[in-house]
């Protein structure tokens, strides 16, 4: 594969992606006649050089941006209202999400509330929201700036409660992107924590897109070539990062996203909690459960471990093998082997036990996960 130009893909919404393909922006809004772009971000990519120079392009082509940039680290829902108001009171029409999984996913819950008002939890898809989502949406733009979570080709957001710090999903097909411009340029710069974090949480996804109970072997297909893109890239990206390791970061992420559309499992559900308990990375939640949970899979689905073996090409095709990779690959990208060095402590376990049960992801694991299951995962990665 050859990273020289830009690519367009049309799956599943039309991807931009190549360097250079940020260059592209203010034509498109261009042709589409669109002038008064929101652009949401967070407050810490709003100062990097190339934020300030993607809005000083769009100005340059009198295309007045508003940067709407307060949100929280794990977004809650006053982030979203407060984003409603900025599209209010300065006439926009399109949204811009330039960021991470937390920006991409507030921008979306914006594009969301824009034409439905009522609470925006109504709209919950864990409890059946997702069939009020009925009226028109704004035209969305997505522009990843991590190599994580994929949220740029989903269609839902995670947004919390403000107290109560319980995660909602925000699902809707109409809040895919109506295009996306993947740059791995934008990306070049991630520092290397952001990296190793966000690059295991996109190979959390596809591995757990692999094992995910229903059948669907078009995401099969595509987590394990994401599996192998990251095999080959994530240590570069993370320690020596070239052009070459930061794309193939990229595209294996949203091939991340898109195969989670099958499910994900007991890692998330491990992971969730964790951010709404103590406010750790998401990423970096899923990097330090990864090995644990994918122990638990293991016996009764050997078969598909030796699959995900035979594509990290393991000496041994074992689902030991693999969790003994994740344990090193952690290492070589110096991620904690244990909760206790991110902050857990023994006291929290009971808590975390109940919030992952109550979690979305586990029901399409593999195999069942129980409370008691939970609790002695947690115990084992403490
Ligand atoms: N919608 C989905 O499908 C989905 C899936 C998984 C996770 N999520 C959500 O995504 C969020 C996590 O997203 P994330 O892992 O991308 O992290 P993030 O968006 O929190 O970004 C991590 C940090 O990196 C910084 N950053 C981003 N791009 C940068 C760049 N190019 N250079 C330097 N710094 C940069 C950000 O400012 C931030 O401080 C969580 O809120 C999680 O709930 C959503
Ligand atoms: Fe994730």
């Amino acid at each position: 594969m050859a990273f020289d130009k830009v690519y367009q893909y049309n799956f599943p919404t039309t991807i931009r992606f190549g360097p250079g393909a940020i260059k592209e922006l203010p034509a498109y809004l261009q042709q589409n006649n669109l002038k008064a772009p929101l652009i949401v971000t967070d407050p810490n990519i709003a100062q990097l050089t190339f934020f300030k120079t993607i809005v000083g392009d769009l100005q340059h082509k009198n295309i007045s941006a508003e940067v709407f940039q307060e949100i929280h680290k794990n977004p809650v829902k006053s982030d979203v209202y407060k984003g409603t108001d900025s599209w209010d009171n300065t006439n926009r029409d399109c949204i811009i999400g330039i960021g991470g999984g937390a920006a991409l996913d507030v921008a979306r819950a914006i594009v969301l509330r824009i034409h439905h008002r009522e609470d925006l939890f109504k709209y919950d898809d864990l409890v059946g929201g997702d069939v009020y989502v009925t009226n028109e949406v704004p035209h969305f733009i997505t522009i990843p700036t991590t190599a994580g979570t994929g949220s740029e080709v989903g269609r839902s957001a995670i947004i919390s409660d403000d107290d109560t710090h319980q995660k909602k999903i925000l699902f809707s097909p109409k809040l895919i992107a109506k295009i996306v411009f993947a740059d791995p340029v934008l990306t070049m710069d991630l520092p290397p924590f952001i990296t190793a974090a966000t690059g295991m949480d996109a190979l959390t996804h596809n591995m757990e897109a692999f094992l995910a109970k229903n059948p669907h072997p078009i995401c099969d297909g595509i987590a394990l070539e994401g599996i192998a893109l990251i095999k080959d890239s994530l240590e570069a990206a993370t320690n020596r990062p070239d052009l070459e390791s930061r794309s193939k970061m990229l595209i294996a992420s949203m091939m991340g996203a898109i195969a989670f559309q099958k499910g994900l499992g007991v890692v998330h559900s491990l992971a969730h909690p964790l951010s709404s308990l103590l406010d750790t990375h998401h990423g970096l939640a899923n990097a330090v459960n990864i090995p644990y949970g994918m122990r638990y899979n293991i016996s009764g689905f050997e078969d598909k471990f030796r699959r995900i073996a035979r594509t990290l090409e393991l000496k041994e095709e074992t689902g030991e093998a693999v969790v003994n990779y994740l344990f090193e690959l952690n290492a070589r990208v110096n991620i904690p082997h244990r909760l206790r060095d991110i902050q857990v402590k023994e006291e929290h376990i009971e808590k975390l036990a109940d919030l992952a049960f109550a979690d979305f992801a586990h029901p399409n694991n593999p195999k069942p996960v129980s409370r008691d299951d939970f609790k002695n995962l947690y115990a084992a990665a403490l």
